[in-house]
């Protein structure tokens, strides 16, 4: 199975207008390097502008999250449908952070991923053990959990899953290679005994501390359709030197 690649920025909430001249600065490498789908998603303040600065090119842009409603008295929140009209195409679903500091569970995250699709948006939805879960032996079994909760019945092939250790986001810990090839069939095996065809199909990210220094190395790796990356996306120089990475850039496409 051919999946193309796909290498995400979470710019998280870091980023004022200043900053995006940073993203323009990865339009050159998302130019070239035509093998290769790159989507920045900065915060949702941000996207309009982004959207507008990024005119004619062809990198994506996504939200970080989105209300599971479509619109209502919800103070605060924004719908897939907002992100969509401001100039997303997709939206990260259930990042542990979201998990964490705002308590969202499975099946939230399942109703915004029902949310995304319905708008036109692309989830890329997050999944990840924490690492009392893997010292414990039991990151399959919460990986593989969390996918059959979160992930909609119907999902189509064109969602991605990000598999982010939560112990390896922001810490400069990353699983091993081996480590991250078998969780990574697992998730794959997991989509397929669901979605079949369509779980072949669907790519899967790793996230968690991937830097210049370690992305030709895990982008490489078997199972691997590319990344999802935190802090490295905030500066164009690391950014652009993770995309260059990637084993398409270096054949030259
Ligand atoms: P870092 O790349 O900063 O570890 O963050 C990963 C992440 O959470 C991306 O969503």
């Amino acid at each position: 199975m051919n999946r193309r690649p796909l290498i995400a920025g979470n710019w998280k909430m870091f980023g004022l207008a200043a900053d995006l001249s940073e993203m323009e600065g990865l339009a050159p490498h998302a130019a070239r390097l035509t093998g290769l789908d790159i989507v920045l998603c900065p915060p949702a303040t941000l996207i309009a502008q982004a959207a507008w600065r990024l005119k004619g090119g062809v990198m994506g842009l996504g939200g970080q999250d989105c209300a599971p409603a479509q619109q209502g008295p919800h103070t605060g929140d924004v719908s897939a449908a907002m992100l969509k009209d401001a100039g997303a195409a997709w939206v990260i679903l259930g990042h542990s952070e979201r998990r964490r500091d705002h308590g969202e569970s499975d099946a939230l995250v399942r109703a915004k991923a029902d949310a995304a699709l319905a708008a036109g948006l692309t989830p890329i939805l997050c999944v990840g053990e924490t690492i009392e879960e893997r010292k414990a032996g039991a990151a399959d079994s919460v990986v593989t959990r969390q996918l059959a909760r979160s992930v909609p019945d119907g999902a189509p092939a064109s969602l991605v899953i990000a598999y982010e250790p939560v112990w390896a986001i922001g810490t400069g810990l990353t699983p091993s290679a081996a480590e991250i090839v078998e969780i990574h069939a697992v998730v794959r095996a997991a989509l397929m005994a669901r979605f079949g065809a369509d779980g072949a199909a669907m790519r899967i990210l790793y996230g968690g501390s991937v830097k210049p220094a370690n992305a030709g190395e895990i982008l490489a790796l078997d199972g691997v359709d590319g990344a999802l990356v935190g802090a490295a996306s905030l500066k164009a120089a690391d950014f652009g030197a993770i995309m260059e990475a990637h084993p398409a850039a270096r054949a030259g496409n």
